[in-house]
This record gives structure tokens, C-alpha cells and sequence, in this order.
């Protein structure tokens, strides 16, 4: 079945990132000239998503601001001209069906994603954390979706990371069913380095069938008091309902401090304006370091 619908939440607290995530959420902090979460829309958009429900909280009102059209700039772009951009503004406005929903109360990743039950209806759904960009060529979100068209099973997008990150995130037990595709038999939230399956975990993208919220209503509340999205897909997993897909794009943690500065490294080395003079100056200092 072809996947239409997507959500990102986008309605964590933002710890890591203080001061900077205070009044502006982490999903809006830039890579460049594009705030954080644009990106993630884009590769939704990009895998052929429709609909795009991002689930918000207090504070959050500049996400729906930067998705609307601003109509006082666009008149002024095109009064002076500025076509380039004003297409560009125009385009941001319209790149999908954008919705919005709050989350009221900070309860965990599945709880945000319990909020999208009436959005998602009886259809499987894209989810992409707000806070993971994944740059490549190929949308990440899409190559999920292609192991959900051909096996029908909900799907996570993974990859493995060194034992320092592996007890942030989550550990999976994996069986390959060719190159780069795997069933996933069990999985751990936050495991301690003794209770880890192996070191590829789940990287902020996932493709869910519908069974996944009834799991969601009846577990309960896991590590940190939160309501664990790992939890519920651990359900599925141990009932042979779950794969995943090492997706082939880098990816960028926009909650971590390091992870906001590779990722403006990686797009101005390659943006058509300031590439190549940030190449030479990155060469230039790197060469004195
Ligand atoms: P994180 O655990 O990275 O988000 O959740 P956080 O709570 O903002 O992180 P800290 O405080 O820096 O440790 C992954 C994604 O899930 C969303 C976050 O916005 C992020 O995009 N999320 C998390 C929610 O939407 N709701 C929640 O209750 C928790």
C-alpha cells in the first residue's frame, strides 16, 4: 500500500540544545538557511508523502508560521524584484498538506505518535523524529516505504553506533534477510551495555501499520516516565511484525550540539552560494589546527 501520510514530532523538551532551543524549538534551528525541520518535510515530500501532521507543543507556533505564506514579505520580494526568493517562499508554503496538532503534555515519543490516531485513520503511516535529518540522495522515509510496499510489516530505518550512543538510543535484534534488510526480533529502549542485542539502532525514521496503537493505549510508561515509542514496536517485533532498513543517508542528531554543526558543514559544503568559499576557509583552518 502506498504511504500518503506522515507525522513528525516535534514537541520534545530540547535539553540538550539549552540555551539555544528556549524560545526557538530545536526543529527550527537552521543547517544553513533552512530551518532543521524544512528538511525533514522535504524528504517526506520527496518520498512521495501527501499529508504531514506535526505534532507541537507551547512555544512551537513559528513551525506553522514557516510552513504558511508571509504575505507582507512576499509582496515586498515582489515589489523589489526578488523573484528567485519569492518562489522560493512560495514553494515553502506548498510543499505538502501540513497539519498541526499540540501534545499538551510532554509524555514521551509515543504519546505524540498516540496523538495522530484520528489523522492516520486505518492506513499505515510515516514517522520522522523532527529532530533526526538524514541527507542523501535517495529520501530515507522512501526506502522504508519500499520494504513496507514489498512485506506489508511496519518498518525501522537503522544503523549501527558505537556503545557511547547505543545506551541514548535503542538496541535491535536482527536477523538479515538480504543486503540491507533485516528482521527485527526484539528491541531495548536506553539498554544498559550488558542487556544490548548489538549495536544498530533505531535512527529517527519509522513506518507503522495501525496495530501499533493499540499497543500504544495498553503499555505502560518506560524508561524516564515516557511513553516509549521502542516499547510498542518491541511488541511487534517479538510478534515477527517488524523489519528494518540500514537507509543509505547520513544522519544528523539536531538535538546535540555537535550533530547541528556537522550538518551545516556537510550542506554549505555543498550549497551553490557559499561552497566553495566555505571549502577554502574550512581548508584554511583546518591546515592550522
Ligand atoms: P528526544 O528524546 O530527542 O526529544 O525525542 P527531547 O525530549 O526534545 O530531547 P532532550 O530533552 O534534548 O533530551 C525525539 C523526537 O521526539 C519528539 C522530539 O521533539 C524529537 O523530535 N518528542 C519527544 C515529542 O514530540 N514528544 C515527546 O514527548 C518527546
Amino acid at each position: 500500500m502506498k504511504i500518503t501520510k506522515a507525522i513528525i514530532p516535534a514537541a520534545g523538551l530540547g535539553t540538550r540544545v539549552l540555551p539555544a532551543s528556549k524560545a526557538v524549538p530545536k526543529e527550527m534551528l537552521s543547517i544553513v538557511d533552512k530551518p532543521a525541520i524544512q528538511y525533514i518535510v522535504e524528504e517526506a515530500v520527496a518520498a512521495g508523502i501527501t499529508d504531514i501532521l506535526i505534532v507541537t507543543n507551547r512555544g512551537k507556533g513559528i513551525i506553522e508560521d514557516h510552513f504558511d505564506h508571509s504575505v507582507e514579505l512576499e509582496a515586498m520580494l515582489e515589489k523589489r524584484g526578488n523573484t528567485e526568493m519569492l518562489q522560493t517562499l512560495k514553494k515553502t508554503a506548498n510543499l505538502a498538506n501540513i497539519y498541526f496538532i499540540r501534545q499538551r503534555e510532554t509524555k514521551g515519543l509515543g504519546d505524540a505518535v498516540l496523538r495522530a490516531k484520528n489523522f492516520v485513520g486505518d492506513e499505515p503511516f510515516a514517522v520522522l523524529y523532527g529532530d533526526d535529518v538524514i541527507l542523501g540522495e535517495k529520501p530515507a522515509i522512501g526506502e522504508l516505504c519500499e520494504v513496507h510496499e514489498k512485506y506489508g510489516k511496519s518498518v525501522v530505518g537503522i544503523k549501527t553506533v558505537p556503545d557511547e550512543l547505543l545506551v541514548k538510543y535503542s538496541s535491535l535484534k536482527l536477523e538479515n534477510v538480504g543486503e540491507n534488510v533485516f528482521n527485527v526480533t526484539d528491541m531495548i529502549e536506553k539498554p544498559k551495555l550488558s542487556e544490548k542485542f548489538s549495536n544498530y539502532s533505531v535512527l529517527g525514521r519509522c513506518v507503522l501499520n495501525g496495530d501499533i496503537f493499540p499497543i500504544l493505549e495498553s503499555i505502560p510508561f518506560g524508561v524516564g516516565n515516557e511513553l516509549q515509542l521502542t516499547d510498542a514496536m518491541k511488541v511487534l517485533a517479538q510478534d515477527g511484525k517488524m523489519m528494518g532498513i540500514e537507509f543509505s543517508g547520513k544522519r544528523f542528531d539536531m538535538g546535540n550540539k555537535l550533530g547541528i554543526l556537522k550538518a551545516n558543514v556537510e550542506v554549505a559544503l555543498n550549497h551553490k552560494e557559499i561552497g566553495e568559499e566555505f571549502k577554502k576557509y574550512l581548508k584554511d583552518i583546518a591546515g592550522k589546527l
